[in-house]
């Protein structure tokens, strides 16, 4: 797939949503010094997250993705990603005991920091800046020193990843994810309504382990038990930022973007013939195409050819993401394309870019409602058309923010304005999250028992 692949041939491809350095010679020197830094995952590692999403794609596993719409340097703490990490094991556990299924759990997380905008300036009381971009290309704050692309700041991102990294290793592998800490995991969790249902199913599910131990199966024994993997992904935007960190693997001899465990492409950057897909299909990495209203047929034929040539089950995902009602005029097409080119993909939902909307009080918001609305539509025509609905993908974080409306402990637009911390799209918070992860519970067990009532 790779022989005639470098990776700087998509310096030669139209390319669109990245900045203008204007310091040309600060951006050479900060490519040439992370081009040395050591990779961020292991060529191992991405080979591994695509064979799980290999049973993703026949219904044997479920895709759990998600984090913050934009990772800040201001927000950085080890709290944030430990709630972060905690809420997703959380929603991992609840899928896996209602559905029965592993989840693969890949966070928007230790490289999620560039963005695409829909405007490339804004303008205020008349005055016209570059949009903010994201902390790995330039500053929110509304001045024109702030607002010029930083290629220094690659560098600080690069760290900032690599320190977030390590710490989801540690709390991966080091016992904080044993499965055991199913309580551990509620504490300091804010009360509600499915807090109390999620202490339920811990408690069923510490029974279970007890029973396990008395016939011998501990987490001493069994690392199944006593660790998770935890994957990370963001999208592939900066790409200044992903040549520098691409790599050989020694073992295949094939190139690995070391920047992540999975890149995807955003809704904005996948024209066919443009730099994005250029540099993504280069890669052995899982890749995810965000696919919206406005694909068509024909791109998404061109796309899946070129970012997955040998049809290989596990390489792409697609991340549908159509706005709720909407999801019936795109996703049936769109299965229908993929089933003519005998494709195989994961099918992913992103409920959340399609269902961004401005508050009487002017924050952009998500209504609880729409996100739920679309993973129900997306989950129905799954099952009407016989298809595997393979996972979900959200913005959302472990602290208490009030950035989505809705959820049993209601955010009203008014309460907006208390705790709105996000630097670009809003998240669900933890209670939220949680809520969520029981209604997809319940599609996913009705999609199951369709799966074996089909068989
Ligand atoms: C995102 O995932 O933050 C994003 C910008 O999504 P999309 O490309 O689907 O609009
Ligand atoms: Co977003």
């Amino acid at each position: 797939m790779t022989q005639s692949w470098t990776k700087t041939d998509w310096r030669a491809k139209p390319r669109v949503q990245m900045p203008d350095y204007p310091d040309a010679a600060g951006l050479a020197a900060v490519e040439a010094q992370l081009s040395k830094y050591p990779p961020l995952v292991f060529a191992g590692e991405a080979r591994r997250l695509r064979s799980e999403l290999a049973a993703v794609s026949r219904g044997e596993a479920f895709l759990l993705q998600g984090g913050d719409c934009a990772e800040s340097f201001a927000e950085f703490s080890a709290d944030a990603i430990r709630d972060t990490f905690k809420v997703m094991l959380q929603m991992a556990m609840v899928l896996t005991y209602a559905a029965k299924v592993p989840v693969v759990k890949v966070g928007r997380m230790a490289g999620q920091f560039a963005k695409p905008r829909s405007a490339p300036t804004e303008i205020k009381n008349g005055v016209e800046l570059p949009s903010y971009r994201g902390d790995i290309i330039n500053e929110l704050a509304f001045t024109p020193e702030a607002r010029r692309p930083d290629p220094q700041k690659m560098l600080q991102a690069y760290t900032q990843a690599a320190a977030s990294l390590n710490l989801l290793r540690a709390f991966s592998k080091g016992g904080y994810a044993d499965i055991h800490q199913v309580h551990a995991w509620t504490l300091g969790f804010t009360e509600s309504e499915k807090a109390a249902a999620y202490r339920d199913m811990a408690n069923r599910i510490s029974d279970t382990l007890d029973f396990m131990t008395a016939a011998g199966l501990t987490s001493e024994n069994n690392s199944e038990l006593s660790t998770v993997d935890f994957y990370t992904s963001h999208e592939a935007l900066l790409l200044e930022y992903e040549e520098a960190l691409c790599r050989i693997d020694s073992t295949s001899g094939l190139p690995i973007a070391g920047s992540g465990h999975m890149i995807w492409i955003g809704d904005r950057t996948r024209q066919p013939d443009g730099a994005h897909v250029e540099f993504a299909r280069g890669v052995q990495n899982p890749i995810g195409l965000k696919t919206g209203p406005s694909t068509t047929a024909d791109d998404l034929k061109v796309l899946m050819a070129k970012l997955n040539p040998k049809n290989e089950a596990g390489r792409l995902t697609l991340i549908a993401r159509f706005g709720a009602g909407s999801v019936g005029d795109h996703l049936p097409r769109l299965i229908e394309t993929v089933r003519a080119e005998g494709a195989n993909v994961v099918w992913s939902c992103d409920p959340m870019h399609g269902n961004t909307i401005k508050a009487a009080s002017g924050y952009k918001t998500r209504p609880f409602e729409s996100v739920l609305r679309e993973v129900q539509e997306f989950f129905a025509i799954h099952r009407a058309e016989g298809t595997v609905a393979g996972g979900v993908h959200f913005e959302m974080t472990g602290k208490d923010v009030t950035e989505c409306t809705g959820g049993v402990r209601a955010v009203t637009d008014e309460d907006l304005s208390n705790r709105y911390h996000t630097a670009c799209d809003p998240r669900l918070n933890a209670s939220q999250s949680l809520e969520l992860a029981f209604l997809v519970a319940e599609e996913l067990q009705a999609s199951r028992s369709a799966m074996r009532a089909a068989i």
